[in-house]
């Protein structure tokens, strides 16, 4: 064997144009830490409203140490998510930060999506050996923080589209809710979707699933917390097993991707939602083309399906592993291979794709 290298000349300017750019990504990346730290510790909601603080009055406020916090904050300074003044030496968080790393009720809140991926990145050497043999690595397996961080990424979304968007976007549906209609709310996680549609419908009855067995503890806290238990039960199934039959609607909410199998899924909502019901599937936004997802929104996807729906949906039977960027052409595939005849797109958000089948 003979191995040729050829001589490739490399530009000065654009190697060091790369090497700043990744500077910036290093610190991106422990920042994604320190914005969990900040979320956990009390950081930001301490600094949120005040006309700035000292590092020692911010460690005061928040039982915390000074030393720390100092570096925090120029961490914090140096990236632009908080200010800082000169002249006083206080640091303080501007209105638009503090609506989107504290006030929990705003679809612009973030804390939840850095928790998501540090739970990721935490897992990623397990994910990294799984990547030589192919094997998957369940949703069930991750550390907490991926299964917390998901419920509050996705809980300002769906509050503030699902009841006011996405389900006034179905043929018929909304009429359904409020006469008292049977629904299942499929890979509910910890059933942020299912109780925000119990609250919305009074009428209704609700029954989520997810086979994670903790995710469902957590709903069923949740669903008693919201005062809605009488009229949401949740069950611990797979996709492809859940109880009951005669629904009028079937959701699942960013979860079809990440099933092993997803036709078999597909199927088995067929079976069990009434021949006049709806089928709502919820998905990350993504373009058919590859290619057309390489933006900052594709790129967070692609890298979250790296970690964590790939390896999840390989850990099942089948191992479809559609990805988080699958797109509409290949879940209209799925949605058709399991006996569906109707399919289309009824709404979205720059973060979301929401689809309507029909039997
Ligand atoms: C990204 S999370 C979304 C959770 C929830 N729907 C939400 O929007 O917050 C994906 C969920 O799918 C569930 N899941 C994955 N495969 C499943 C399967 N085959 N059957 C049921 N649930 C499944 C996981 O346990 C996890 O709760």
């Amino acid at each position: 064997m003979s191995s040729v290298q050829q001589a490739v000349e490399v530009d000065r300017d654009k190697l060091m144009q790369f090497v700043f750019r990744a500077v910036d990504e290093v610190g991106a990346t422990l920042n994604a830490a320190l914005v969990v730290m900040g979320d956990k510790l009390g950081l930001y909601r301490a600094l949120a409203g005040t006309g700035g603080l000292t590092p020692g009055e911010l460690a005061e406020r928040t039982g915390t140490a000074e030393r720390y916090v100092r570096e925090w904050l120029n961490a914090q300074a140096a990236g632009g998510f908080v200010a800082y003044d000169t002249d006083s030496g206080r640091y303080s968080l501007p209105p638009e930060e503090a609506v989107a790393l504290t006030d929990s009720s705003s679809p612009a809140y973030l804390p939840g999506f850095f928790q998501t991926a540090i739970g990721s990145v935490i897992d990623s050497p397990l994910i990294t050996e799984k990547a030589r043999t192919g094997d998957g690595f369940g949703w069930h397996e991750h550390v907490h923080d991926v299964h917390e961080g998901c419920e509050r990424f996705f809980r300002p979304g769906y509050n503030a589209h699902l009841v006011p968007e996405w389900l006034p976007a179905l043929d018929g549906v909304v009429e359904k809710l409020e006469r008292g209609a049977l629904v299942a709310d499929v890979g509910c996680g910890h059933g942020a979707s299912t109780i925000l549609m119990a609250q919305a419908y009074p009428n209704s009855t609700f029954v989520g699933s997810d086979y994670h067995e903790g995710s469902i503890e957590t709903a069923r806290e949740r669903a008693r917390e919201a005062g809605v238990a009488d009229r949401v039960s949740f069950q611990i199934a797979p996709a492809a097993a859940y109880g009951g039959t005669g629904y009028d609607l079937v959701t699942m909410f960013d979860c079809l991707h990440d099933m092993g199998d997803p036709v078999g899924a597909a199927r088995h909502v067929r079976s069990a939602v009434k021949p006049d019901g709806t089928w709502m599937i919820v998905e990350p936004n993504a373009n058919d083309r590859t290619e057309d997802n390489f933006n900052p929104v594709g790129r967070a996807y692609y890298g979250f399906s790296t970690l964590l729906c790939t390896p999840a949906s390989l850990s099942q039977e089948v191992g479809l592993a559609l990805g988080a960027q699958a797109g509409e052409a290949r879940i209209r595939e799925v949605v058709q291979g399991a006996g569906f005849t109707q399919f289309r797109r009824a709404s979205e958000t720059p973060f979301n794709l929401v689809f309507e089948a029909r039997p």
